[in-house]
């Protein structure tokens, strides 16, 4: 790996110089390999920083259902105690609900500096559907699921949210629906947000710097990554936002 690219990976995640330079060569080698979308395509989708989709969980339905699996919720990652944030798998690298270390509910950064040796682990990597995709009330996301990779459900109280990031650089390597089920303080660096419709589900422009709070307690959210093949069947489910 050249100079200029460790830098430009040490950049933009700062942590990764405390791993070792042969370690973030590796991600950065395996990163650059991935599949990645244009950006004009990127922003056929993006139409705005939430631009709504025909998918809608039905939201009393989903909470009664995920109520039985709240004691297989995990705090999101290691740090942040603070925060009353958990995230269950949608998928995960095993598909069982309690994988040791899931990065499927943490940063992926973080998995990468605490957890990751030998294989080093993007969002496509990471695929194995676990059983809470067979949930009755996430059925209307099927046409979605063979491309689903890194999505979990979260779980914030009141208060407990997300500092400003960015999740997604571009050229884009994967896609980000999201959606929730009571209404977030949710905030887009120089955007307005449109209103937000409980249960229906948003592509959302994470390239963008972001921060949000839960204004409820018990807020569930969708966050699903998706592979790049799912550009059709998201194109053909956008609604006029
Ligand atoms: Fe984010």
């Amino acid at each position: 790996m050249n100079n200029n690219l460790y830098e430009t990976v040490c950049g933009i995640c700062p942590h990764f110089r405390q791993q070792p330079v042969e370690k973030v060569s590796r991600w950065a080698d395996s990163y650059l390999s991935l599949p990645f979308i244009s950006n004009k395509d990127y922003f056929r989708l993006h139409k705005d920083i939430l631009t709504p989709t025909t998918f809608k969980v039905d939201v009393d339905q989903f909470t009664n259902e995920i109520e039985p699996y709240l004691q297989k919720f995990k705090h999101w990652g290691d740090k942040y105690w603070d925060q009353n944030r958990l995230g269950l798998p949608l998928v995960n690298i095993t598909g069982e609900l309690d994988e040791k270390n899931d990065p499927s509910t943490m940063p992926l950064d973080e998995h990468f500096s605490e957890y990751q040796t030998d294989i080093i682990y993007h969002d496509p990597d990471i695929k194995e559907k676990t059983e809470i995709c067979d949930l009755p009330s996430l059925e209307v996301l099927e046409p979605l699921f063979p491309y689903l990779i890194r999505s979990s459900i979260l779980w914030w109280d009141k208060g407990a949210g997300f500092s400003k990031h960015i999740d997604v650089f571009l050229p884009a390597t994967n896609l980000r629906l999201w959606g929730t089920t009571k209404p977030i303080d949710c905030h887009f660096e120089g955007f307005e947000i449109p209103e937000i419709e409980p249960g229906r589900l948003y592509v959302i422009d994470t390239s963008k710097p972001h921060w949000g709070s839960a204004l409820f307690d018990n807020t569930y959210q969708f966050f699903l990554s998706l592979q790049l093949e799912a550009f059709t069947v998201i194109e053909k489910n956008l609604l006029p936002s």
